[in-house]
């Protein structure tokens, strides 16, 4: 056969088409892309976070020797505001040194021989406490790695610090902070990073993970979620409040602890600029998602005359990312390290929304940011294709107010996958383009990933309608399962790709600029598989991600005999959250049967039309 590429013959273009999408799930940030090494460094954590949660979690005392200590966490005369924890150590005999330990993550605190280890805290006494703190990284049988003596001389919170050359390579040691003398002495923000980051930034981001991440070459990476974004209370100071961006910026300690979501506490110590300046570091563009001031999860909405502050958090955003230093936010920004503009082009209003009060506000949004700011691209959102009119109600307000581009999220099986290679075929050029924020097909396997590079060609093909697309969820810690298949797995000190990673890998890396003209010629096209007969045990399966389905029956279209499977029924319409279970697709049996012909009947109870559904056979 013969191929004819017209290389003057130009389609459209494919702009930042390929990105990735990161998300604090599967402890992504805090224990994972976030280097700092102690779990629960300010003592808050709360069952508000999760049931068994409490402010110690991750620490254990330490009493050596005769030693004898009351370790209390107090609120009385916090740090302040924003980080009202803190533990106070009563030596009650000194023995051989009393403290605490932290645990790290996974199965402790990694460190790597001839390494340097940042040590940090805010510490008071009172006065009768007169002798150091003695701060070791130790194994768990106490060989000690690595020392440092830290003198306690006020009695208001001050920081002090100190540098730990480790002498060992071991991923399992603890952070121990012990003392001996008498009295109290009070500590917070406890912190241990590597001294070697990604870029060397201080606080900043595990370097092999980041290494993966960047040798990706993503045009884009969306952030920071997800349902962590709109899951959570209206008011910005409740610990359970949706994510604000203007909480995770400045000074850690005045970040406040957070409910995330997927039930674990999140520091925000990977904050806003922290976000902007990682994309900046792999080339990156940033599209940062806000709330809408609608809570999907909890039906909570912001009333519409309260919606201004709302409004004002995506202006400002802007103005923080972009305005010069002479503007409020742009003067924030240079004082915090970063004088010259992130260049922000996108901003996503919403995720995954579903519910008209979202639908109500998000002109809002839109006319304000265009008002001011024309260039930016502003992204609406739907609900996830699987919910119908949800979906639909997306992308009917996304052409009434002319938004730039629509998130839509999909994960289905393999089998969808390759159905719907042609899914934007049709898609106008002349309409919002689709950002594909969410995508994956149900697993890490060879095929998986396989499939999804024909998908990727598919939506390569459309560029006239698709704009963006990334895969999620990217990151999981194996010990801090959310949602699975992921596209990067990682412990503490440990990171691999999967094989879908390369998928992504080979797609961002060779992204073209445009599609050309390609003509094909004498290429025998193979004739589609058809199943003639079905004979032998059929199963059914059925994506849970896609739909509900009830009432179903299974008809022999020669003898008219009817099958009823009310069990079924009940079970497949109370599929188990993929989200818990890792896969939504379950396959049940319908039995033995030597019919030639059938009808399957089942009543869709959340879907529209047959979309997503599948079945095996
Ligand atoms: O990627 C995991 C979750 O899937 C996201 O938080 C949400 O947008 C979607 O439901």
């Amino acid at each position: 056969g013969t191929l004819t590429i017209h290389t003057q013959k130009r389609g459209a273009a494919l702009g930042d088409l390929f990105g990735i999408f990161f998300e604090d799930l599967n402890h992504a940030a805090d224990g994972g892309l976030y280097a700092e090494l102690v779990q629960n460094r300010s003592f808050e954590f709360d069952p508000i976070d999760r049931t068994d949660y409490h402010a110690l979690m991750a620490w254990e005392h330490i009493e050596r020797g005769d030693g004898k200590t009351v370790i209390t966490v107090e609120d009385s005369e916090p740090l302040n505001d924003r980080n009202p924890h803190y533990v106070a150590i009563d030596i009650v005999a000194e023995g051989d040194g009393v403290g605490l330990m932290n645990l790290g993550f996974n199965s402790g605190i990694p460190v790597k021989e001839g390494e340097n280890y940042k040590f940090s805290v805010y510490a008071r006494r009172e006065t009768s406490f007169d002798v150091p703190l003695i701060v070791s990284i130790e194994s768990t049988n106490g060989i000690i790695h690595g020392e440092a003596e830290i003198a306690v001389n006020h009695s208001e919170w001050t920081r002090y610090e100190a540098v730990i050359k480790s002498k060992a390579t071991d991923s399992s040691s603890r952070l121990v902070i012990v003392t001996k003398g008498s009295g109290r002495v009070y500590l917070d923000m406890v912190s241990l990073f590597p001294e070697k980051t990604f870029m060397n930034r201080p606080g900043g981001m595990r370097e092999d993970i980041s290494l993966l991440l960047a040798d990706l070459k993503p045009k884009f990476m969306r952030f920071p979620g997800g349902c962590l974004v709109h899951d959570g209370s209206l008011n910005p100071d409740d610990r359970d409040s949706m994510y604000r961006w203007k909480n995770t910026i400045g000074d850690v300690t005045q970040r406040p602890a957070r409910r995330n979501n997927w039930s674990y506490n999140q520091t925000l110590g990977l904050g806003y600029f922290e976000y902007f300046q990682f994309c900046e570091d792999i080339g990156a563009k940033p599209i940062p998602v806000l709330p809408g001031g609608y809570d999907p999860h909890h039906k909570r909405m912001v009333p519409l005359g309260e919606l201004m502050p709302w409004v004002e958090d995506a202006l400002d955003l802007i103005e923080f990312a972009n305005g010069d230093i002479s503007s409020k936010w742009g003067r924030i920004r240079a004082n915090l390290g970063h004088p010259e503009p992130f260049g922000l082009e996108y901003i996503g209003i919403g995720n995954e929304e579903v519910g008209a009060p979202f639908f109500e506000r998000y002109p809002y949004f839109h006319q304000a940011i265009k008002e001011k700011y024309p260039d930016i691209k502003v992204i609406n959102s739907s609900g996830p294709f699987s919910a119908g009119k949800e979906y639909e109600r997306g992308w009917t307000s996304a052409k009434e107010n002319k938004s730039d581009l629509v998130d839509e999220h999909y994960y289905c099986t393999p089998e969808w996958f390759l159905a719907n290679h042609h899914r934007y075929d049709d898609f106008k050029a002349d309409e919002p383009k689709v950002f594909l924020g969410e995508y994956a097909s149900w697993g890490n396997t060879y095929y998986n990933a396989l499939v999804e590079a024909a998908f990727m060609t598919g939506l390569q093909n459309n560029a006239h309608a698709v704009g963006l697309a990334c895969y999620a969820p990217m990151l999981c810690n194996v010990d801090y399962i959310n949602w699975k298949p992921d596209l990067i797995w990682f412990n503490n000190h440990e990171v691999y790709g999967t094989a879908n990673y390369y998928v992504q890998k080979l797609f961002m890396n060779h992204q073209g600029d445009q599609l050309l003209e390609i003509k094909a010629n004498g290429f025998t096209v193979p004739e589609e598989r058809k199943v003639e007969a079905i004979t032998g045990a059929i199963s059914l399966g059925v994506d849970a991600s896609a739909a509900r389905y009830s009432e179903i029956t299974l008809v022999n279209n020669v003898t008219g005999e009817v099958k009823t499977y009310s069990e079924l029924s009940e079970e497949v319409s109370n599929l188990p959250d993929p989200a818990q279970n890792g896969t939504a697709k379950r396959t049940l049996e319908l039995g033995e049967t030597e019919w030639e012909s059938y009808t399957l009947n089942f009543k869709a109870t959340r879907t529209a039309g047959n979309k997503g559904f599948v079945f095996y056979f």
